[in-house]
């Protein structure tokens, strides 16, 4: 599937990310030289950065295979206990939405990690007991976009804990032109540019985008993506210069219009414009947050001068 070849293979196919890139390649390069699995990894960022894409060069880099689950897919102890039966010696198991494993399966995790074993209650009552199961030497890889929702018991187990962060546009223009050659879209530079002006630091935001200004100069243009193309189109899309969407705009305006400016509670703001907590927590706040768009406060979210001024809202200062 084209979606898959699109997804780089080997550390030196992955662009940006250097820190955690050079790291990775220095550990991978060790257990390999040791003969011994990669000690578990745990990768936090916001989402589109390329956690599972790293998780799964992890394992190509390592020779081993690629194991891929969520949190919240693995239901109960006996889910984790069937999937971790069945690696074999040094894979890679890769649990995305770590943060959301329940309590039971969580502790069962422990003394995989720990000791490669899986202690398992066998009856009920006073003659319950437990036995001990010994498992291959495996690499849990988790990703999550909040390291902070993650027990410290499952965090302090991971042996590598690497954050992601947003893309530089010159990174981004890189990786835009790369998925452009592997799908054959004819693009400029300044063309590429102007995407990746707009991706919000964000790899999967680019080639989505990237798609979608094709699909625009293909029928209104010759199929070049130029930087007029791509500015027209990314208007289209309502992707403003800065890459914000309706949404993040209908958030920023909500907290202005709605609340005065704030400090207004995610919970309400949540509610205000029908969106989910979770989902304003982890994939639209931390872009504004990064932009400098909004504050968190311990009553609530601010709208900062900035957003006043993207937004050309002029800011009503309190007179006394
Ligand atoms: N596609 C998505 N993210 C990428 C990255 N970091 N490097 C190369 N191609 C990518």
């Amino acid at each position: 599937q084209w979606q898959y070849s699109l997804r780089p293979r080997y550390l030196h196919e992955y662009i940006g990310q250097d820190k955690v890139k050079d790291n990775l390649s220095i550990f991978v390069q060790a257990a390999l030289s040791r003969k011994e699995a990669l000690d578990h990894v745990l990768l936090y960022g916001p989402p589109g950065l390329g956690k599972t894409t790293l998780a799964g060069i992890i394992a190509n880099e390592m020779g081993v295979n690629f194991r891929v689950t969520s949190g919240p897919a693995i239901e109960r102890a006996g889910d984790l206990a069937a999937l971790l039966t069945n690696l074999g010696e040094k894979d890679v198991l890769f649990i995305d939405e770590i943060h959301r494993l329940s309590r039971n399966v969580e502790e069962v995790l422990y003394s995989a990690m720990e000791d490669f074993a899986l202690d398992i209650i066998i009856g009920k009552g006073p003659s319950a007991r437990s036995i001990r199961l010994d498992i291959a030497p495996f690499t849990l890889i988790g990703a999550t976009t909040k390291a902070g929702a993650l027990a410290a018991p499952l965090r302090d187990r991971f042996g590598v804990i690497s954050r992601l962060e947003y893309y530089q546009p010159g990174a981004l223009i890189h990786i835009i032109k790369r998925a452009a050659e592997i799908l054959n879209i004819a693009i400029e530079e300044r063309g590429a540019l102007e995407i990746a002006r707009r991706s919000r630091g964000t790899p999967r935001i680019a080639n989505r985008l990237l798609k979608r200004v094709r699909d625009y100069a293909q029928i209104t243009g010759d199929g070049i993506i130029t930087d007029a193309i791509a500015d027209q189109a990314l208007a289209m899309l309502e992707v403003d210069k800065l890459g914000l969407d309706e949404i993040d705009r209908t958030m920023l305006l909500t907290i202005i219009e709605k609340f005065g400016g704030g400090p207004v509670g995610v919970d309400t703001l949540a509610a205000a414009i029908s969106e989910e907590t979770d989902t304003i927590e982890d994939v639209y706040e931390p872009y504004l947050l990064q932009l400098g768009f909004i504050n968190r406060t311990p009553r609530g979210r601010v709208a900062t001068l900035a957003a006043y001024k993207h937004l050309g809202i002029p800011m009503k200062t309190e007179e006394k």
